[in-house]
């Protein structure tokens, strides 16, 4: 193997006549006043006297790399020549010397390059592609770690050296992204993710929109060593079921939070009504009877109240509490329009049990560095829940660490991750979510207190770019829209010619770009140690992955609700994004109607029109 053609800082290319390369594996160039330079390959090319000048035609190689190669002894006419272009991983000045010969590495030489931390101190999240070679000679506590896994034959050996992430460097380069279009190993990522938190007692609270973070059932054929129980590392909680918003512990400010999440945007004077009708300890009932009689009182107005209470027709003891209603809010909340609109999200939150539970169980969990997953009925409960539980424990977890400088008393409470699928949901790039403020304050101050991101999401595109570009770690799948490979170019270092493998490359491959190791890998996400219940179901398989156009118009408006019948404008740009087709107003209201009649969509009537929510059933 030789250093052949034009070479500069950053990429050399080294030709050889009978070893074919591969890709990402590590190459030491020798010699030259550099001495031994690391390089990686990032593309290869195999060309002979059948596929003749195979470089020259499609770019791989220029005219003057093919010219010295022939001058140096390569005939490429005749003889089958490999090639590969290799990035540089030192820091080089001037570019490496044209002609040194080139080998492949000891384990020791690059090891401090792979293996930054053993696996007691790092999270094992796979094996590195390209370094089943030089893995021969790694040492015992690297080995048998990252069993692979491969649909159709189950567990594999572990092949490679081992990709450990240093999550202790979180505290300097904090949050984790996860991207890759549909079936490309995210939610099998962030199962191995979570499994590793869990090994390493990290709280964690992990928001389950497909009901699919379970880790009690382990998977099909996995070894002695390498199986784990995860029993007691984790526990599962449902909005509305046995955790929720406890009313009496609000703020006005989480009380206009939630106002906020269950129904889009709130206007002023919503706003400015609820902050003015709520008081301190109120529960949701006394709040809520105090909005109905204030609604009722301002419909009739003064006069029919006073009228009343002459003609001695109603009830005086009511009539008088109308008054006092009026008398104490009527100047600053006079329409009773207002509270009705306060009364009606309200009451879409309490019919979802959301205020009968509080989120004690979660604190004490989280307490004991458990993980907690976290379920709700449809998305949006999920969502609304989510903005409350992860104000609520980031407000804790600052609170406590301010108060170790301010010296004032706080419940201590720890440092914890946030992770979810889907995040394009709870932080969207164009629109408004309940959860999205919280979202970008961690992304953005996170790392002061300990608290981390770990954010899935098949459309990087569509994920609020504040938040993306807090992400010091990139984890990207099998990614094939445009838009979303041009996000990845954009918010990460992912070279060109990595960038072009990102449509081909096999589900659970990912490249990892990483502050925390300063460069990019490639790595094979390990085999998981269980398997989520679903997994096994072949109706859910058929749902999933075997969509009718029909369907998935279906999918694209329950995954949009609350969708509002007289705005269906992002309901149909969404589901022109998601399945390329244009669908008609009248499509989408045929849809929504075999929705509804099949009772996995709800109707209601509301002050701003027909809305349709998601129902589970
Ligand atoms: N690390 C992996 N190794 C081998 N196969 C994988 C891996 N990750 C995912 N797969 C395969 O791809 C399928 C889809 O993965 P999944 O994580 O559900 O995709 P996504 O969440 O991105 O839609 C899995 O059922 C599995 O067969
Ligand atoms: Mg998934």
């Amino acid at each position: 193997m030789q250093l052949v053609g034009s070479t500069t800082e950053q990429f050399v290319y080294v030709a050889s006549k009978d070893r074919r390369f591969n890709i990402n594996e590590l190459l030491i160039i020798q010699g030259g006043k550099h001495g031994d330079i690391k390089g990686e390959v990032v593309a290869t090319a195999s060309f002979n006297r059948y596929i003749p000048m195979a470089g020259e035609k499609n770019g791989f190689v220029d005219r003057d790399t093919l010219e010295f190669m022939k001058q140096v002894g390569f005939s490429i006419e005749d003889e089958s020549t490999h090639l590969a272009k290799v990035r540089i991983l030192d820091m080089l000045t001037s570019p490496a010397e044209v002609g040194s010969s080139v080998r492949l590495p000891e384990f020791a030489e690059i090891r401090e390059l792979l293996v930054k931390r053993g696996p007691s101190e790092g999270l094992t999240l796979g094996a590195i592609m390209g370094t089943e070679e030089v893995s021969k000679g790694m040492p015992e506590e690297l080995e048998n770690i990252a069993y692979l896994y491969e649909r159709d034959r189950g567990i594999l050996p572990q092949s490679g050296v081992p990709f450990i992430f240093d999550y202790k460097a979180m505290s300097e380069y904090p949050h984790i992204g996860i991207f890759g279009g549909s079936g490309s190993g995210k939610s099998f990522g962030l199962r191995v993710i979570l499994e590793e938190l869990m090994k390493k007692k990290i709280p964690t609270v992990v928001f389950d929109p497909h009901f699919e973070m379970e880790f009690g059932n382990a998977m099909d054929g996995i070894p002695d060593g390498f199986a784990e129980d995860f029993g007691g590392c984790y526990e599962i909680f449902t909005a509305g079921k046995d955790v929720g918003i406890d009313f009496t512990e609000l703020t006005q400010e989480d009380l206009v939070n939630i106002l906020r999440a269950s129904g889009g945007s709130i206007s002023e004077s919503m706003e400015n009504a609820a902050r003015t009708l709520y008081k301190n300890k109120d529960t949701f009932t006394t709040f809520r009877d105090r909005l109905i009689d204030l609604a009722d009182a301002l419909d009739m107005g003064r006069d029919r109240i006073f009228r009343g209470m002459k003609d001695d027709t109603e009830d005086r003891a009511k009539l008088a509490g109308y008054l006092g209603l009026i008398d104490a809010y009527g100047n600053a909340v006079p329409y009773s329009g207002t509270v009705k609109a306060i009364l009606w999200r309200l009451n879409n939150v309490a019919r979802e049990n959301m205020f009968q539970y509080n989120i004690q169980p979660i604190l004490k969990a989280i307490g004991s560095r458990k993980t907690c997953v976290v379920r709700g009925s449809s998305l949006w409960v999920l969502t609304v829940f989510a903005s409350y539980l992860i104000k609520n424990l980031y407000g804790r977890r600052r609170k406590y660490r301010d108060s170790e400088f301010s010296g004032e008393k706080a419940e201590k409470f720890p440092p914890f991750v946030v992770a979810t699928d889907e995040a394009h949901n709870f932080a969207p790039r164009a629109s408004q979510s309940p959860a999205k403020d919280v979202i970008r304050e961690i992304a953005q101050e996170g790392r002061k207190y300990g608290v981390f991101l770990i954010l899935a999401t098949q459309r990087p595109a569509l994920l609020d770019d504040t938040v993306t570009a807090q992400l010091n770690t990139k984890i990207i799948f099998r990614t094939v829209r445009s838009v979303d490979i041009a996000t990845i170019k954009e918010e990460t270092d992912i070279s060109p010619d990595e960038a072009n493998r990102l449509p081909y490359m096999a589900s659970g491959s990912a490249f990892i770009s990483s502050a925390v190791t300063g460069r990019t890998t490639a790595v094979r996400i390990r085999a998981a140690k269980t398997v989520s219940p679903h997994a096994v179901n072949p109706f859910e398989e058929l749902e999933r992955d075997y969509e009718t156009e029909d369907s998935r118009l279906k999918q694209v408006i329950l995954k949009e609700t609350p969708v509002y019948l007289g705005n269906l404008k992002s309901v149909m740009e969404a589901a022109k994004e998601e399945t390329g087709m244009v669908f008609t107003r009248e499509d989408i209201l045929q849809a929504v109607d075999d929705l509804v009649a099949s009772g996995r969509a709800k109707r209601e009537r509301t002050p701003l029109g027909e809305m349709i929510t998601e129902a589970r059933s």
